[in-house]
């Protein structure tokens, strides 16, 4: 297998670019062609903005968190991506790539899913649009996240199992990049995260920047912190590009066990040059976090630029911190939040009222999801 490296685009400093096998590379220029065409097109922008109003419920509302904000002597608000339709922010990138497919003459689309949000925003999308949808799912993260197996057949989707590796979404990643190989013509693979091989961290970036963009109009001056969740890094990207211009600190939560930006080296994996979990010869390292969407051992490579220059930070948490997170929101703001998007909180609870997060900050937190498809694994926590 050939692999070949973009040359001119696609980079963020040192990272990027399209490592992918030469049969894929035509792929990745048309849809890169595409998408510049589709973006540029105000009936493209147009028919997105509508259908990301009508029918995903957006904006979403920032909420401010008073109850929380009290007992941590900081103003926190949160950018409710939870309220979204299908529960997460993954409907924004999954909507503008599956109309953009529609207009590319394809007829079926491949995902990858390890929360099963983006599989069911895809398995949604697909539905409305008259679109085939096939989504490749770890079979440990199809054990932990039913009830998103359960939505997707019932939304029509197919939900292939994967068995290999870890079981979990980076294997789940590389059987739907297979996939795609196989069937470039009819398929358009819709990858869930601001990862893979240029086009996709920039255009899935594109599609996520509508939660800063509307954030930052939604709240009146800019806010000292700005914190969200980093799995491959999608709600995260699309929350700091509102605000990358601004004064604001930008913070990215990992899970402990997937940590790539704290504890990852440079190195490529699926199709981009990123920080990556790895071992001594340089083989991707298995991730290991409670939360099935940030239990991935890479990271979009615009992260590992922002972690490079020093425009954002980086934190992770362990999956004990998450748990109590979810519990203490919900407590104190009657918001059951996911997994994933507790982390964020958890780094919040850790810090307020420490030289990390002094008293009196005020601080934007984009909560990513829902947390019904998560009441298994915490098992009715108390
Ligand atoms: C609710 C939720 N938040 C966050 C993530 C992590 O993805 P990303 O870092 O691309 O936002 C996922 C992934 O499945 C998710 O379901």
């Amino acid at each position: 297998m050939t692999v070949m490296a973009e040359p001119r685009l696609g980079r963020f400093g040192d990272f990027g670019g399209r490592y992918v096998p030469e049969s894929l590379i035509p792929a990745c220029a048309d849809l890169e062609d595409a998408f510049r065409d589709a973006w540029a097109d105000p009936a493209f922008r147009e028919r997105l903005d509508d259908l990301l109003a009508v029918y995903a419920g957006r904006p979403t509302p920032l909420t401010p968190a008073r109850n929380l904000s009290a007992e941590l002597g900081i103003t926190l608000l949160l950018k409710r991506e939870d309220l979204a339709h299908t529960g997460s922010h993954k409907i924004n990138n999954v909507l503008g790539q599956a109309l953009l497919a529609a207009r590319m003459g394809k007829s079926r689309l491949i995902a990858e899913t390890g929360a099963g949000q983006h599989g069911v925003a895809t398995a949604t999308a697909a539905a409305l649009l008259g679109l085939r949808a096939t989504v490749y799912m770890g079979e440990r993260d199809i054990a932990r996240q039913q009830l998103n197996v359960f939505r997707m057949a019932l939304l029509g989707a197919e939900v292939v199992p994967v068995t290999t590796g870890s079981r979990t979404l980076k294997d789940a990643t590389n059987e739907a990049m297979r996939a795609w190989v196989a069937d470039t013509g009819e398929a358009h693979f819709l990858l869930g995260s601001v990862s893979g091989p240029h086009p996709y961290p920039w255009m899935v970036r594109e599609l996520q920047r509508v939660i800063g963009d509307e954030a930052r109009r939604q709240h009146a001056g800019v806010p000292d912190v700005v914190v969200a969740c980093v799995g491959g890094g999608s709600n995260s990207a699309g929350t700091f590009a509102g605000f990358a211009d601004t004064g604001a600190r930008l913070v990215g939560v990992e899970a402990a066990g997937g940590a790539a930006m704290t504890h990852g080296a440079p190195g490529v994996v699926h199709g981009a040059r990123s920080m990556v979990l790895q071992d001594a010869e340089g083989q991707v390292a298995e991730a290991e976090s409670i939360a099935a969407g940030l239990d991935y051992p890479g990271v979009g490579p615009e992260h590992a630029h922002l972690g490079a220059i020093g425009r954002a930070e980086y934190k992770a948490v362990a999956d004990g911190e998450v748990v109590d997170a979810v519990r203490r929101l919900a407590r104190a703001e009657g918001i059951i939040c996911a997994l994933e998007s507790a982390h964020a909180v958890a780094w919040v609870l850790r810090a307020a009222g420490t030289p990390d997060l002094p008293a009196g900050s005020t601080v934007l937190l984009t909560l990513s999801g829902r947390g019904d498809k998560d009441m298994a694994t915490l098992g009715g926590a108390r």
